[in-house]
């Protein structure tokens, strides 16, 4: 059993001082994804996915690291959730595997696969904490993969297919639910610059792709709205990066325009508004392969928009790169393990843009994080000073976004656990939880001890 570490009293009354500025029915959770930490890939009848695949790739992922093992959660769930419970989480975000759902391309729904995620629920809301899934978070079916991938729209009718099956098993007692992740990352990076799976690099796959993932969104949304209880909620998560120019000139804001649309808006801007951003064709030379009645799918109702945001992007024109013809410059000052900038300020932005643009009815961070080198100490603690002043930072930042009357309802760390960082293997670690690999251990680090306080800053006193 894993213990909370005892904080130092200034950090205690500083993260019960953020938790405060917070309403008491806040959301406090935290997220991870099932191709990160389930590992058993091919139990219980599950097939491969593209990122398995993907990670057999001579080079593709550092360190030659696979999913085949992972945080072992597929059979350490119920300590996972005692944690979480330890942590005073309200909500846990995680996804489904599509191919432990959907093993094969005409199989019916695999009931030990569902079995898995009905057990994970019931003991989630045995607990108090409340289940927000993702349907899709990168692991593809590789048999789609070989029917053509997020390129062939077949992909849309089978998502929402899947979509139907989890939501007649789980609707009754999942709530909250969002269909993809991240578009943009596993569109542009899995199909134009070819580091994600599937590994492709072409533009017109992307595009095909981008078009198929709003329809499977779009088909998603209209699945789940026909099985779930009224009370069921809908929405999508995206990865957010507020833009800006490296320098005044106007070259370089035309630059910051496109990743701006490109980064941000590209996916959230046809969802909420029915029709693709008038930059989009600006982008691209591909086509679209829009078909008629395309954009009311898509842009059937949502109720809550999901922001993942990590960094913000200052950047400079470059014709050399593809689509965006921008290039993000070295940022200034603090950068993570993963070269990213920390920049509090960009999360109140991001959230403040998008509740202007588009008033979504309610938003959630449903990611934030950062990874550090963490080191265990001899005595078993994790000091990840980075990653407390990284949460702290930015919890203080998005808090202004309520002062302001912005919906935001609730917040997400990622990640739960230290993780298979996709093209990173597992050597980047963002999780409020060390994993030691070879053990499995788990080890609160003090960044997790602090988001407690925060979480249940209107239930205790300092
Ligand atoms: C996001 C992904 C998530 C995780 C973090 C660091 O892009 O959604 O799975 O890898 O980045």
């Amino acid at each position: 059993m894993t213990t909370i570490p005892p904080l130092p009293t200034a950090l205690q009354t500083r993260a019960h001082e953020i938790g405060r500025r917070y309403p008491r029915d806040f959301v406090w959770g935290a997220a991870t994804a099932a191709p990160q930490i389930e590992g058993s890939t091919d139990a219980d009848g599950r097939t491969p996915s593209i990122w398995d695949t993907f990670a057999r790739v001579p080079g593709a992922v550092a360190d030659g690291d696979t999913l085949d093992h992972a945080d072992e959660h597929y059979f350490r769930w119920r300590d996972d959730i005692a944690l979480m419970s330890e942590l005073g989480l309200d909500a846990y975000r995680f996804s489904i595997a599509w191919p432990r759902i959907v093993p094969t391309v005409d199989s019916p729904a695999n009931r030990s696969g569902l079995d898995f995620y009905d057990r994970l629920v019931d003991e989630l809301l045995s607990r108090g904490i409340e289940p927000f899934a993702t349907l899709y978070h990168w692991d593809l079916p590789q048999w789609q993969q070989d029917r053509g991938g997020w390129a062939d729209r077949s992909v849309a009718h089978r998502f929402a297919e899947y979509a139907t099956r989890v939501a007649e098993r789980l609707g009754d007692r999942v709530h909250k639910w969002m269909t993809l992740n991240e578009p943009w990352v596993y569109v542009f990076l899995g199909h134009l610059d070819g580091v994600h799976a599937p590994g492709i690099r072409s533009e017109e796959h992307a595009v095909r792709a981008m078009h198929h993932s709003l329809l499977a969104h779009g088909l998603g949304t209209q699945a789940l709205r026909a099985v779930l209880p009224s009370d069921g909620r809908i929405g999508i998560a995206l990865s957010m990066s507020p833009a800006e120019p490296a320098t005044p000139t106007p070259h370089d804001g035309a630059a910051a325009d496109r990743f701006d649309l490109y980064r941000n808006w590209l996916f959230l801007h046809p969802i909420m508004r029915g029709e693709y951003h008038p930059g989009t064709s600006e982008l691209f030379r591909a086509e679209i392969p829009i078909e008629d009645g395309d954009l009311d799918v898509i842009s059937h109702p949502i109720d809550f928009v999901g922001i993942n945001y990590y960094s913000r992007g200052v950047v400079r024109a470059d014709d050399s790169i593809p689509v965006m013809r921008a290039r993000e410059t070295p940022p200034p000052g603090v950068v993570t393990a993963m070269g990213w900038e920390v920049h509090p300020q960009g999360i109140a932005d991001i959230i403040a843009q998008t509740h202007e643009r588009y008033a979504p009815a309610a938003i959630y961070v449903t990611e934030n994080g950062s990874a550090w080198d963490d080191e265990v100490t001899d005595e078993g603690a994790v000091f990840d000073t980075g990653r407390v002043d990284y949460l702290t930072a930015h919890l203080t930042a998005a808090a202004t976004c309520l002062e302001g009357g912005i919906p935001l309802r609730g917040y997400f760390a990622w990640s739960l656990l230290d993780n298979f960082e996709w093209a990173e293997g597992y050597r980047k670690r963002f999780g409020i939880v060390h994993v030691d690999y070879p053990t499995q251990r788990r080890t609160v680090k003090q960044s997790g001890a602090v988001y407690r306080s925060v979480a249940l800053a209107h239930e205790t006193e300092v």
